[in-house]
C-alpha cells in the first residue's frame, strides 16, 4: 500500500507570497510530481495548514489544484485554517459528533484516524475532552487492528523551543489515551516545518517539511518562528505486513543523478562493481 503525506501548503490568496515564496506555485509543482510519480497510491493526506491565514479564496485555490490530482484526499485542520471556512468550501469533510474535523478509513492494512488538534484563536494545538473520547473509541474499535495517526500538532516536544511552545497543549491526557492502546503502528504529524523522525512511547514517528517555506534548523530559543527557503518536500509512504516505511521527496531539487566519465550509471544492477 502507497500513501502520499503532504503537510503545511500555507496557501494565500492567488498571487499572494508567503514567506517569500509562492505557496500556490510550490503546491502545484508538487501534484504536478505526484501525478507523474505516484498516481497508484491508495490516498494523499494533507496534515494541516492547508492555508496561511483560513481565507476562502485560499481554500477555494486548494480545491482548483486538489481537482488535478489523481489520488483520493484527506484533509486535516493546522493552527493556520479555519474549520468553516474549510467547510464551506470541502462540505463532504468529515465531522465528528461534536463538529471536529476528524474521521478514519478502514482499510485490510489497518485503520487510518485522521485527527483535529486545531484551537481556534491559538497556534498552538489542543486536543479536548470530546475529541479524547472520539478517539478513545476509535481505538477500541480497531482492537488489534494496526492503527496509523495522522494529526497536525506533535503531542510532544521535539527538542525545537520556537515550535515546543507551540505543541499540543492537553500532552498528558493525551499520551495517557495512546498508552492504552498496543496497536499503534505509525505517528504522522505536520505543523513543525521540519525533517524530524523518531519514536514516542515506543510509537514510530515522522513529520517533514512542508511545501512552502521550511523552519530553519535553530535549537536556540530566537522567541520567534525563524522560516527558512529550504527545499519544499513530501512523503511517499509503504506499508505492508512486516514494514512501515517513510521516503521524503524534496520535489523541486534539482541535482543530477550522478553518472562516470563514460556516461555510465556508477552502479550496475546487477550489484557486481564496474
Ligand atoms: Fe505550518
Amino acid at each position: 500500500m502507497k500513501i502520499i503525506q503532504i503537510t503545511d501548503n500555507h496557501l494565500g490568496a492567488p498571487d499572494e507570497r508567503i514567506g517569500g515564496l509562492s505557496p500556490i506555485n510550490r503546491l502545484e509543482k508538487c501534484v504536478e510530481d505526484i501525478n507523474s510519480s505516484h498516481s497508484d497510491a491508495a490516498f494523499c493526506v494533507f496534515t494541516g495548514d492547508i492555508t496561511d491565514a483560513g481565507k476562502p479564496e485560499a481554500y477555494q485555490a486548494f480545491a482548483k489544484i486538489l481537482d488535478t490530482m489523481t489520488p483520493p484526499k484527506f484533509l486535516l485542520v493546522g493552527n493556520h485554517d479555519h474549520r468553516e471556512q474549510m467547510c464551506s468550501v470541502f462540505p463532504e469533510l468529515d465531522r465528528d459528533e461534536n463538529g471536529f474535523i476528524q474521521g478514519y478509513l478502514r482499510r485490510d492494512e489497518g485503520d487510518f484516524l485522521f485527527l483535529d488538534t486545531l484551537d481556534p484563536g491559538y497556534h498552538w494545538g489542543r486536543y479536548c475532552e470530546p475529541r479524547r473520547r472520539w478517539l478513545s473509541n476509535r481505538l477500541k474499535e480497531a482492537g488489534d487492528r494496526p492503527v496509523y495517526l495522522f494529526m497536525h500538532h506533535p503531542p510532544f516536544d521535539v527538542g525545537l523551543p520556537s515550535l515546543d511552545i507551540l505543541g499540543l497543549q492537553d500532552k498528558e491526557a493525551f499520551a495517557d489515551i495512546l498508552s492504552c492502546h498496543k496497536n499503534i503502528r505509525h505517528l504522522f504529524f505536520g505543523h513543525v516545518h521540519r525533517p524530524i523522525a523518531g519514536s514516542w512511547l515506543g510509537i514510530p514517528f515522522t513529520t517533514m517539511k512542508g511545501t512552502n517555506h521550511a523552519v530553519a534548523f535553530d535549537f536556540s530559543a530566537p522567541g520567534y518562528v525563524p522560516y527558512s527557503h529550504e527545499s519544499p518536500t513530501y512523503a511517499v509512504i509503504l506499508i505492508d505486513h512486516s514494514r512501515v516505511l517513510v521516503h521524503f521527496h524534496d520535489y523541486l531539487d534539482q541535482s543530477k543523478i550522478v553518472i562516470n566519465d563514460d556516461g555510465d550509471r556508477v552502479f550496475a544492477l546487477t550489484g557486481k562493481k564496474i
